[in-house]
């Protein structure tokens, strides 16, 4: 190991078997966390080319689990979000896609910080089960042409203990180490094409449009080395996406967007996105043609009635699909005007920051600060303005959800300086 350390603290290359030694090497507990820590450090500043990004996504995939999914008939798409403040998309472009015959069998995590991740966001919903056995989740994919669970302690291991390492070495923000994280965990989930949707802004992991470019261009590489189809969508994250950030929050305009009447960027994101599922997925010849199919899924009700259909196959109570007033609801709700954030005249808003609402969410409750902890379901924030609306000083611009009072009140402390506006006639 120090060998390999050396190597990679001087700028050369690591060799295939040192790549596959060292995974099985940290797995197994011979590698200890301090040389493993060091070497990553050493990536962080020298880089991994695409042979050995290639080679290390192999181990990691192979350190756990690989899902066997030819049984299921059709072509399998994946997607994969690198994350975002208010993205709900797995909510809706994967009922429009399966609406038009993709097979989406897809494992989603819990959130670390923000708010939760899509299966915190699924469990808003009265008995949904996320951890339902390996057979039923292929059984419904082949049956209703979607299921989602939540992410198997199985899937590549040496993924799960080095980005637990990853986080606590500040070497997290690696184009190396994240798209060999992000693709073992698709590749070991055996899907036949992957969609990538990676986000950059101030709620983003990558902050500018040319950094998330670099990191699509890595995981399109190892995709297709896979014999995988792959493709990327770079979308902007500097305000969060929808109304909606927090957990039933999200489920409900999931919900509004797949009737049709939710906000016009999930409308287009959710297009845009389900169109190159069902583009990758062999139904469509072009991605306009995807999206096209897409529209129609959507005002037909089909898309609608595949989310249905998904929620009642894991258990979920359908009673509150159909009425989303009957989802979970925080204790404590407070409405924030204009007057509160600053503004003293007819304004328009130039710019919400992301993150803000993001950190304001979780302390509402919508999200962990710790691995482990339990989320509000119903704490979040719903922004009633975003950027380019006007806003007197008496309007409502936001409505808050949290678990208490002393949440709510340390939330609405940090919202109040996110909002970015200026005055007009
Ligand atoms: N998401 C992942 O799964 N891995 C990373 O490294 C970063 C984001």
């Amino acid at each position: 190991m120090t060998d390999i350390i050396a190597k990679k603290k001087n700028g050369e290359k690591l060799s295939e078997q040192q790549i596959r030694d060292l995974i099985d090497g940290y797995v197994n507990g011979d590698i200890p966390d301090y040389q493993m820590s060091a070497l990553l450090m050493a990536i962080y500043f020298n880089g991994m080319d695409e042979d050995e990004i290639y080679i290390l996504t192999d181990a990691m995939k192979n350190s756990g689990e690989v899902i066997d999914l030819t049984d299921i008939k059709g072509n399998k798409v994946d997607k994969h979000s690198s994350g975002g403040v208010g993205d709900k998309l797995s909510l809706t472009a994967c009922p429009v896609a399966a609406a038009a015959g993709v097979k989406i069998a897809k494992m989603s995590g819990r959130g670390l910080g923000f708010t939760g991740g899509t299966i915190d966001k699924l469990e808003s919903v009265p008995g949904f089960r996320t951890d339902i056995p390996m057979d039923e989740f292929k059984a419904n994919v082949n049956e209703i042409g979607l299921s989602i669970i939540s992410q198997s302690e199985e899937i590549a291991k040496a993924d799960k203990m080095i980005y637990a390492l990853r986080d606590v070495t500040s070497t997290v923000d690696v184009p190396a180490l994240i798209a060999s994280s992000i693709m073992s965990k698709k590749l070991a989930m055996g899907s036949d094409a992957v969609l990538l949707d990676v986000k950059y802004g101030d709620g983003a992991l990558m902050k500018t449009k040319e950094d998330a470019e670099n990191l699509a261009k890595l995981m399109i590489m190892i995709g297709e080395k896979n014999g995988k189809r792959t493709d990327a969508l770079i979308s902007d994250m500097d305000q969060p996406l929808g109304n909606c950030v927090g957990n039933s929050l999200e489920i409900a305009e999931a919900i509004k967007t797949l009737k049709g009447n939710g906000p016009e960027d999930m409308f287009k994101s959710t297009v845009e996105m389900a169109g190159r599922m069902i583009y990758l997925g062999g139904i469509a010849e072009t991605v306009a043609e995807g999206e096209r199919i897409a529209e129609e899924m959507i005002s037909s009700g089909r898309a609608f009635e595949k989310f249905r259909e998904f929620i009642i196959r894991q258990g979920g109570d359908v009673n509150v699909i159909d009425d989303i007033s009957l989802l979970p609801v925080a204790a404590v709700k407070r409405e924030i005007k204009g007057k509160d954030v600053g503004i003293i005249d007819k304004s328009q808003i130039r710019h919400i920051s992301a993150l803000a609402v993001g950190t304001a969410s979780q302390i509402c409750g919508a999200g962990r600060t710790k691995k482990g902890e339990k989320v509000d379901p119903g704490a979040g924030i719903l922004l009633n303005k975003k950027a380019g609306d006007t806003v007197e000083p008496d309007d409502a611009i936001a409505l808050l959800y949290a678990s208490d009072e002393d949440k709510a009140q340390e939330a609405i402390y940090k919202l109040t300086n996110c909002w970015d506006y200026i005055k007009i006639k």
